[in-house]
């Protein structure tokens, strides 16, 4: 129903704060589950997605309540072991309950999460890690089914990186019988904030951000409260939307070790950023130019900030080449950055952008999270006005998106698509900005 209005070419400016990270807090609020008393999770973003991953583990028999950005979890004493369909499929990240659950239950049973907009995302390594920790798995129709009266530690190699599958081990491991050594394993900061979290409830995992993880099963964990990390890919979408309008913007709330391999390429392409001021200070982009980036697991650069910087390197002069090594679909804001007046050649899984073509206004939509958010920095950067459609892929990763951008001095409105309010025989001026908007007769108030 939903579009943002964006009218381009206004550098940005001032100071924004970082939430806690999305893909830190969904494992940590499955990892709940595993304790006998409850948590207290703190930092933790208003976002689609987190409000999904509590509506299931209510279901599974927790309590939640979420008050200010904090969380209080008081997990089931049993939980319950079935996650429905209708919930899993809101949301890939939900399939991280199962570790928990075995843990937990010693079944469970879950839906297939099925692929997305980026790519299949099987999930054939977090099983194949917990059929080494002795669970039994079965496939039902569109279900996994894993038992296992006592899981039991193991070495487990993971042949790609997976930093699901990672949590999800890790999880189900804490509270195994004897050792688990998980090898390959991905080394992302939300990997080692998981495992602060469970340290800090009685676990014992050592080697958390390196490709070795030891952990020592115990008998049972005690809640604990914890503070999530910064979201350093909401950290990386704020300096790279400075950097596309050329604004000068302080990013609070960050931690800039775990932005080095993107803060390498920007300083490659010319866009000066310092640590000051407890955080990270664009300043104005006097050249930018066209550089080569590959998207790698962590602590190569990152796949979610792929897009966003797609749609810088459109405003770099020179070309750039752009290979995602990570999800194999991961494309799909291409051609609506071109709508925008990019030129973009597609080889293979790599990207060649055109450099010295000026962004102009048009009417995109989004495919998913991150190419939402590239969309928005382009229309910031283009002359003229764009529509950015199917917010709900925005609303699910960035708290306040709109909001943020509009302190910075971004013209950005949400507002009800227009083809939407003819349908309901209404002029398309008639709306207030910030999603609130004049009732249509018969219609409900809108939040
Ligand atoms: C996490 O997804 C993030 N999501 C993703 O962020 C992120 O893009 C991804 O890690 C990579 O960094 C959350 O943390 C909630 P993977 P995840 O398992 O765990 C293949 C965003 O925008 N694979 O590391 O699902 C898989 O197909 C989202 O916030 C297998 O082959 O990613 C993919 O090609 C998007 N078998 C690659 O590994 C498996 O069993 C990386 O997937 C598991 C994964």
């Amino acid at each position: 129903m939903y579009e943002l209005a964006i009218t381009g070419g206004r550098p940005l400016k001032g100071t924004v704060r970082v939430s806690g990270s999305k893909n830190a807090v969904l494992p940590i609020i499955c990892a709940a589950l595993l304790a006998k008393s409850p948590s207290i999770i703190e930092d933790v973003p208003d976002l689609v997605d987190v409000r999904s991953i509590c509506t299931l583990i209510e279901h599974l028999g927790a309590q939640v309540e979420l008050e200010g950005g904090k969380l209080r979890i008081t997990p089931p004493e049993k939980p319950d072991t079935e996650a429905p369909y209708q919930l899993v499929r809101r949301m890939r990240a939900s399939f991280l309950v199962l570790g928990p659950m075995l843990a937990r239950a010693g079944k469970a049973k879950i839906s297939l999460p099925g692929g997305c907009a980026i790519g299949s995302r099987p999930i054939d390594l977090h099983l194949k890690g917990f059929s080494l920790l002795g669970a039994d798995i079965t496939y039902g129709y569109g279900t996994i089914e894993a038992r296992a009266r006592q899981l039991t530690g193991s070495r487990i190699h993971l042949d790609f990186p997976s930093v699901g599958a990672t949590e999800n081990i890790l999880m189900a491991a804490v509270l195994a019988k004897g050792n688990t050594v998980i090898e390959n394993a991905a080394e992302e900061p939300e990997i080692v904030d998981l495992a602060n979290y469970l340290n800090s409830m009685g676990a014992s995992v050592r080697g958390a951000g390196t490709k070795i993880i030891r952990v020592k099963g115990v008998d049972h964990l005690t809640g604990t409260t914890h503070k999530i990390i910064p979201d350093r890919i909401e950290a990386g979408t704020f300096l790279v939307a400075a950097a596309c309008t050329g604004g000068e913007v302080l990013v609070e709330n960050v931690i800039p070790e775990h932005l080095q391999p993107l803060l390498a390429k920007l300083g490659e392409a010319g866009v000066p950023i310092f640590e000051e001021q407890g955080g990270l200070k664009v300043y104005p982009v006097k050249q930018l130019r066209g550089i080569k980036v590959k998207t790698m697991p962590y602590p190569g650069f990152p796949t979610d900030m792929q897009p966003q910087v797609m749609s810088l390197l459109c405003l770099a002069s020179g070309n750039s080449i752009i290979t995602e090594t990570v999800f194999e679909n991961r494309f799909q804001h291409v051609s609506q950055l071109e709508k925008m007046g990019a030129r973009i050649k597609l080889s293979g899984r790599s990207a060649i952008i055109e450099g010295d073509r000026p962004l102009h206004g048009a009417v995109v939509k989004a495919s998913d999270l991150r190419a939402g958010a590239a969309l928005v920095l382009a229309g910031l950067a283009a002359r003229g006005e764009s529509r950015v459609g199917r917010l709900n892929h925005i609303d699910r990763g960035y708290e306040q998106f709109e909001q943020k951008l509009r302190a910075l001095g971004a013209r950005i409105t949400r507002k009800i698509r227009a083809e939407k309010m003819l349908h309901h025989g209404v002029h398309p001026g008639i709306y207030i900005g910030q999603g609130r908007r004049q009732e249509f007769p018969g219609e409900g108030k809108y939040q």
